[in-house]
């Protein structure tokens, strides 16, 4: 994962933070390596934030839960923001308005219902001997050397896998996908480079292309498919008696090859990391392996993976008691909300056994993830197995943090079995 590593410059304390002044386009010094700090002054002291650029921060969970609610209101839809940003006609753009994740209703709804065809139960249940598999090999691989680097060498290629078994793409393909996926969803950090621009513009293109190959390939070579392969199910189902566009269909599998990969790669990372911070909540799971299924909440509650949603309003309308013009973009701060502490008693404690929990991790509405079942089973079947196989798992040297905003990445975590 190769964002730059957390700035070594000294930091200024937290106390010496003042909320009024926060802009996202300028974070703190300290912020990447501990945004909760800040988050929770900010919820306490300017919970509906107005950022220098005009654009509003939101901290509180109600405020988001609101927005989510409220798709009418809260367009997800980038065209206004994506196109002084990417500039129109752009690889960028074209994909990140087409998406299924960025366009609203009712093109939304029938995308959406196609996505429903590569997540029924059915093709769920089909997946997880795979995911044993593989995570049964990886441990084995572990066991063998002694240490890893849990992301590079567990929590990156487990769901790539997965996502790229789904989607037929050949194992000796997958690092190239990596490369694009980090450059596509970097792009979507608040501020760019220009390098990272034509990165990101390049990756597009190339991920195109390539899909649009596998594709030709796929249908030349049907039997060539695996059980659980997605692709060509997507490229010929149908909502509303309509296909996707050649286009359409080839910035969704963009969209589900990065969506459905970085994401789970930082819960598996962070969750090894929180329980090695917290070895009471490993004695917990040893005791009571029926804690699985909790401990990924937390997991996925206590360090959100997507940091950072949007939306812009439609119209004019009031929010936490602010009244907000048409055309206001939003940053609905996930992280902030899931450490709520008017939706979560002792919100900073990590509690592996913590009922209800119901994070915003992913998100809330019609555009919930579509993929939440299987990152969840990726989670539950990857921490059970490590923890109930490795009892004494050690970290051998601290996290090495990434320099992200929007996606909460672990870059290194190195660890020894005994
Ligand atoms: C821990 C892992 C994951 C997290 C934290 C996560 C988080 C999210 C969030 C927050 C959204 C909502 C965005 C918004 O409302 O603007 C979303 C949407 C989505 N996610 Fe995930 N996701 C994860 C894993 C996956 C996986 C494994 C897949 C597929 C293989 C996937 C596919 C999708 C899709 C297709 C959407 C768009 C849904 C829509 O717009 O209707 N995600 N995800």
């Amino acid at each position: 994962m190769a964002a730059s590593a957390v700035n070594q410059k000294p930091i200024p304390p937290v106390q010496s933070f003042d909320p009024e002044t926060f802009d996202l386009l300028n974070v703190p010094a300290g912020y990447t390596a501990d945004p909760y700090p800040y988050l929770a002054a900010l919820r306490t002291e300017s919970p509906v934030h107005r950022n220098p650029d005009g654009t509003y921060v939101l901290t509180r969970y109600d405020d988001i839960t609101a927005v989510y609610r409220d798709p009418a209101t809260w367009s997800s839809d980038k065209t206004a923001d994506f196109a002084p940003k990417f500039g129109p006609g752009a690889p960028l753009y074209e994909h990140h308005t087409t998406s299924v994740v960025f366009i609203d209703p009712p093109d939304h709804t029938c995308i959406r219902a196609l996505f429903q065809h590569a997540f029924t139960r059915r093709a769920l249940e089909a997946l997880r001997p795979r995911i044993e598999t593989l995570v049964d090999a990886h441990l084995d691989r572990f066991e063998d050397a002694g240490e890893m680097d849990v992301v590079e060498d567990f929590a990156f290629k487990l769901p790539i896998e997965v996502v790229c078994d789904m989607l037929g793409v050949p194992a000796q393909d997958r690092l190239l996908l990596r490369g694009w996926a980090l450059a596509i969803l970097t792009a979507l950090e608040p501020k760019l480079t220009q390098d990272q621009l034509d990165a990101g513009n390049r990756a597009v293109t190339e991920f195109k292309t390539y899909l649009k190959d596998l594709l030709t390939h796929r249908r030349a070579h049907p039997e060539t498919a695996s059980e659980t392969e997605v692709l060509t199910v997507l490229a010929d189902a149908e909502a509303d008696g309509q296909k996707l566009s050649e286009t359409e269909l080839l910035h969704q599998c963009i969209f589900m090859l990065n969506a459905g990969h970085e994401t789970s790669t930082n819960m598996l990372s962070h969750g090894v990391h929180e329980m090695l911070r917290h070895p009471d909540q490993i004695a917990r799971l040893r005791a009571d392996p029926g804690l699985i299924e909790p401990m990924v909440e937390e997991v996925l509650r206590y360090q959100a993976p997507i940091q950072i949603n949007n939306r812009r309003s439609t119209r004019a309308t009031t929010l936490g008691g602010t009244d907000l013009p048409a055309g206001t973009t939003v940053h609905m701060i996930i992280a902030a909300a899931n450490r709520d502490p008017d939706a979560f008693p002792d919100a900073d404690r990590f509690d592996i056994a913590r009922r209800p929990n119901r994070h915003l991790s992913f998100g809330l509405g019609i555009h919930i993830c579509a993929g939440n079942a299987l990152a969840r089973l990726e989670g539950a079947i990857a921490f059970q197995r490590l923890f109930a196989r490795f009892p004494n798992l050690t970290l051998k040297s601290p996290a090495k943090m990434a320099n992200r905003l929007r996606f909460r990445e672990i870059e290194e975590l190195r660890v020894a079995a005994r």
